[in-house]
C-alpha cells in the first residue's frame, strides 16, 4: 500500500482536485483506495456524499485518527491512501507528511503560489519525505511553464515532469461528483491525471 500526502499551505491550489482524480482513477484500474480528508472544510467528503458510487472509500477526519484509519485500510487490501490536508494547517500537514510514502504539492504558476510553497518544502524536508510539486491549472500559453519550474527549483523543489492544465471540466465533474477519468476518459485532463497517477503507481513498484 502507498501513501500519498498532498499539501499545500495555500488554499485553491488544487489538493483536492488532484487527491480526488487520483483516488479515482485508482480505482478505475481496479487498485482500491482510500482518501482521507483532513480538511475541516471536508470538500472532497462532499464531492463522495454527491456519487453516486461507494468508491472511492472518503472518510473526514482529524490527524490524530490516521494512523488507525491507514491501519484498516492496510487490513482491508487497499492499494492507495490518499491524504487531503487544509490550507494553514502546519501540523497536520506535518503528520500527514510524516506518514506518506511521497507527497504531492499542487501549485498554481504564478510567483505568489510559487513563494507560498517554501513551507511545504521545508515540512516535507522535516518529514524527510519525497516530495514532487504538480503544476496545475497552467494556461494553454506555455512559457510561464519554463519560468515556474526554475523558480520552484532555486527554492530547492522537484517539480513533476507531468503538469496539469486550466481546464473546466476539472469543475464540472466535481461537481457532478465524478473525476475526470469518469466525466470524459478521452480529455486532455483525464490524460494528465492518469500521468501522474502512472507515476506514483511506479514509486509503488519501486518501494517493493
Ligand atoms: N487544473 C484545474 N483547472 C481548472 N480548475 C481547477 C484546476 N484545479 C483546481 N481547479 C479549481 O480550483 C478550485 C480550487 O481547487 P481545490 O482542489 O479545491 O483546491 P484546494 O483543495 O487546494 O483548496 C476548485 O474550484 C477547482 O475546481
Ligand atoms: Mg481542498
Amino acid at each position: 500500500m502507498i501513501k500519498i500526502a498532498i499539501i499545500s499551505q495555500k488554499g485553491g491550489a488544487g489538493k483536492t482536485t488532484l487527491a480526488i482524480n487520483l483516488a479515482v482513477e485508482a480505482e478505475r484500474t481496479n487498485l482500491s483506495s482510500l482518501l482521507i480528508d483532513l480538511d475541516p472544510q471536508s470538500s472532497a467528503t462532499e464531492w463522495s456524499d454527491i456519487r453516486e458510487q461507494d468508491y472511492p472509500v472518503v472518510l473526514s477526519a482529524h490527524a490524530s485518527r490516521m494512523d488507525k484509519l491507514i491501519q484498516k485500510a492496510e487490513v482491508n487490501n487497499a492499494s492507495f491512501v490518499f491524504i487531503d490536508t487544509a490550507p494553514h494547517s502546519e501540523n497536520a500537514a506535518l503528520e500527514s507528511a510524516k506518514i506518506a510514502d511521497l507527497v504531492l504539492i499542487p501549485c498554481r504558476a504564478g510567483i505568489l503560489d510559487i513563494k507560498a510553497i517554501q513551507s511545504s518544502l521545508n515540512i516535507c524536508n522535516l518529514a524527510q519525505v519525497k516530495a514532487l510539486v504538480i503544476l496545475n491549472a497552467l494556461p494553454s500559453q506555455r512559457t510561464i511553464e519554463k519560468e515556474a519550474r526554475q523558480a520552484i527549483e532555486k527554492i530547492g523543489g522537484n517539480v513533476c515532469e507531468y503538469t496539469v492544465g486550466q481546464r473546466i471540466i476539472f469543475s464540472h465533474a466535481m461537481t457532478a461528483g465524478l473525476g475526470v477519468v469518469e466525466f470524459d476518459v478521452n480529455s486532455k485532463a483525464s490524460r494528465e491525471i492518469q500521468n501522474i497517477f502512472e507515476l506514483i503507481n511506479q514509486v509503488k513498484k519501486d518501494a517493493k
